[in-house]
């Protein structure tokens, strides 16, 4: 494990991770239906935008790290498919977790994240490759060329492994000192492989899977600095001399030691001007309240500023399961409450805040009279190249419903990456879906939930057909 004396704000400790959301959706276009009569009232209780639809609809992943010893729980797993559309493995894939002896590969626990989120339609970040912590010590007992060849082996077992499944892969982890060195951090791959151990990596990681963006990953590089400008130098020459390198990961672990730097926005900038994307991999921020969520705003600001900003990652679901628990830095609370801090990632996403999570139909609403009814009505939320995020809104009739039944027909050559709020099941076509509640069946007389989906217009930006809405 990795215990970095000098991290700002004693960063490296405990773990956690997660991801997010969930599968399936589609779009429906049109709406309604009516039936039903008259009535009164009820509290409108509309769904809020996931994160993760929220930040593809500014053509952006929102990822979590995640814990294969945690996705057996309902409340993390929910929320991991719910709001989340990218994971990175929180410990996994290192070098210790997959590797602890040489050349015997276990894969089983970063392969149940893997699979997960395959079935969610979740980007997979490949985190990491060569690192000096979290390194079994077999591999600082070897001799120079025999390190080279153990590196290679490892890189080309793993990413052989994953080949055609990781969107990008932090290659090398961490190889810079703090301080205002710019120099090398000391590892058994920088004492005997010397600087060009970096290179090598990339070029053996290029060679594996082509299709992977490879990333450079470091903290203490959020701002303009000596360890940043450092890492700014190795990839202009990587880039120079054709070295293979597509992206940079900015871990952005803050805390009052460490706070998010003025000039944050300025250095992703600076980075993505030398033609690679950035990242921000391993976001949390310690504190609570509107502090927090302030400087959680701000860093989403900062990549939604930069266009070769790709996504955004958390360090974790909930508090609980951060590294840093103590600090609270993380956006869910212990019981999968959003905090503030979640209100404002949303909010600068562009995404729309829920009314409540109380769906119901508690105690002294009236019920109403008159036969169950709903209609259903449709509306885009967000448009971007390539897709569109749609939202249904159901409402009750003159009655109180405990249920109700949409079906969503997308269009041709359409298909979903996700649905909330609601529970999908599909034909055989594979076109059509019916959408029934998750939580939210019950609505008093006159009240609304809504559901929403995105969709992969893969040419066709029609909006699907949403059928009337039958209820129960
Ligand atoms: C941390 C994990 O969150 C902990 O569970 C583990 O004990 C130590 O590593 N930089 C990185 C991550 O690149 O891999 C680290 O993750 C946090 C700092």
């Amino acid at each position: 494990m990795s215990i970095n004396v000098s991290d700002p704000g004693g960063r490296h400790r405990s773990p956690l991770r997660a991801f997010a959301r969930r599968a399936l959706a589609l779009g429906g276009a049109g709406l309604v239906s009516v039936t039903g009569v008259v009535a009164l009232s009820g509290t409108a209780q509309a769904a809020g935008t996931p994160l993760g639809a929220a930040a593809a609809g500014q053509g952006r992943y929102f990822g979590a790290a995640v814990a294969a010893n945690h996705l057996g729980e309902s409340g993390y797993a929910t929320t991991l498919d719910t709001e989340f559309n990218a994971v990175t493995p929180e410990n996994e894939m290192k070098w210790d977790a997959v590797e602890g002896t040489r050349n015997t590969f276990n894969f089983s626990n970063a392969d149940q994240i893997v699979s997960h989120a395959q079935s969610k339609n979740m980007k997979v970040r490949g985190h990491t490759l060569v690192w000096h912590s979290q390194l079994p010590s077999w591999v600082g007992g070897l001799a120079a060329a025999d390190l080279r060849t153990a590196m290679n082996n490892h890189i080309t077992q793993v990413m052989t492994h994953y080949k055609g499944k990781i969107y990008a892969w932090d290659v090398v982890n961490e190889a810079f000192q703090d301080g205002g060195s710019g120099a090398r951090r000391s590892s058994p791959f920088q004492d005997k492989l010397g600087n060009g151990f970096i290179e090598e990596a990339f070029t053996t990681a290029r060679s594996v899977d082509p299709a992977a963006k490879l990333c450079y990953n470091d903290y203490n590089t959020d701002g303009v600095n000596a360890k940043s400008n450092a890492v700014y130098n190795m990839v202009k020459d990587f880039k120079t001399r054709g070295v293979p390198i597509d992206c940079v990961g900015f871990q952005s672990h803050f805390n009052s030691n460490s706070p998010v730097p003025s000039d944050y926005q300025a250095n992703l900038q600076r980075f993505a001007d030398l033609g690679v994307d950035v990242q921000i991999t391993e976001l949390d921020i310690e504190g609570s309240g509107s502090a927090q969520a302030t400087n959680y705003g701000n860093v989403v600001k900062a990549c939604l500023a930069v266009t070769r900003c790709t996504g955004i990652t958390v360090w974790g679901i909930p508090d609980k399961y951060s590294w840093r628990a103590s600090g609270t830095p993380l956006l869910f609370d212990d019981n999968y409450g959003k905090k503030a801090a979640y209100t404002a990632v949303l909010a600068a996403l562009g995404g729309t805040s829920g009314g409540g999570t109380d769906p119901g139909n508690g105690g002294g609403t009236d019920p109403g009279t008159g036969t169950k009814s709903c209609t259903a009505t449709y509306a885009a939320t967000q448009t971007w190249q390539g897709g569109f995020n749609g939202q249904v809104t159901i409402k009750a009739g003159s009655a109180a419903i405990t249920g109700w039944s949409v079906k969503v027909t997308l269009g041709a050559g359409q298909t979903t990456t996700g649905v909330w709020n609601g529970t999908t099941s599909w034909d055989s076509t594979g076109k059509v879906m019916t959408i029934t509640p998750s939580y939210n069946g019950a609505l008093a007389a006159g009240a609304s939930t809504s559901f929403g989906f995105t969709v992969q217009a893969n040419g066709n930006a029609a909006a699907p057909a949403v059928s009337a809405c039958t209820a129960s």
